[in-house]
C-alpha cells in the first residue's frame, strides 16, 4: 500500500523531472539531447520579404507543410521511412525550417540535416519523390512556379547530408 501510494507520487515527480524541450509542441516524443543551434538549418534565408509572401506569410507555409508532411507518411513508396517517426515533431521542426528560409519570421530549433537523416537509407530516387510531395503541396496552397524553384533551390544543396551512397 504504502509502495504504491509512494509510485503514485513518485509517477508525476518524475515525469516532471523530465521536461520536454521549451520549444516542443504537446504530443511530441522526446528525442536524444542536442545543441539547439539555428545553423543546423542548413541554408541561408531569402532577403526581403518576396519569397514570405510568394508562400503566403507564416499561414501558407502551415498549410504547404502539413500537407507535405501528410502526403510524404500516406505516400506507397517513401511512407515507409516515414513510418513511426515522430508526425507532430517534424511539422514543427519543418515549418521553422521552411519559415526561416522564407525570411517569414522563425528560428529553427531543429538537429542539422546530417543527424536528422543518419543511418535512414535514403537514396537519390527517395529524395526525388520527396520533392515531387513538395511540388504538389506547394502549387496546391498556390505558390507561384518561379518561388517554388527558388525554394527547391536553396534546399537541393542539403542533398549530400541526406541521400546515403
Ligand atoms: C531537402 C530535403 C529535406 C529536408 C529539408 C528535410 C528536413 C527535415 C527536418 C527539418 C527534419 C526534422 C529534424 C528534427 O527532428 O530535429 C527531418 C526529419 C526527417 N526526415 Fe527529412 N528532410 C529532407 C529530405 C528527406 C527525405 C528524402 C526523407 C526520406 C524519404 C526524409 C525523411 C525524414 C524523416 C523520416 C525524418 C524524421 C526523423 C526522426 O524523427 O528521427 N527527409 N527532415
Amino acid at each position: 500500500m504504502l509502495l504504491s501510494l509512494a509510485a503514485l507520487l513518485m509517477g508525476p515527480a518524475l515525469q516532471a523531472a523530465t521536461p520536454p524541450a521549451p520549444h516542443a509542441m504537446p504530443g511530441e516524443e522526446a528525442v536524444d539531447p542536442y545543441r539547439v543551434d539555428p545553423a543546423n538549418v542548413g541554408a541561408a534565408p531569402f532577403t526581403g520579404d518576396g519569397m514570405a509572401r510568394a508562400f503566403g506569410g507564416q499561414h501558407g507555409i502551415r498549410r504547404i507543410v502539413d500537407r507535405f508532411v501528410r502526403s510524404n507518411f500516406a505516400d506507397p513508396r517513401i511512407g515507409e521511412i516515414f513510418a513511426n517517426q515522430d508526425q507532430v515533431r517534424l511539422k514543427r521542426t519543418l515549418f521553422e525550417q521552411f519559415c526561416y528560409i522564407l525570411a517569414a519570421g522563425c528560428t529553427y530549433t531543429g538537429r542539422d540535416m546530417r543527424s536528422a537523416h543518419k543511418n535512414m537509407g535514403v537514396q537519390q530516387g527517395d529524395m526525388n519523390r520527396l520533392v515531387e510531395n513538395l511540388q504538389r503541396a506547394m502549387t496546391a496552397e498556390k505558390v507561384p512556379f518561379a518561388a517554388q524553384n527558388r525554394f527547391l533551390a536553396k534546399l537541393a544543396p542539403m542533398r549530400g547530408h541526406i541521400v546515403e551512397r
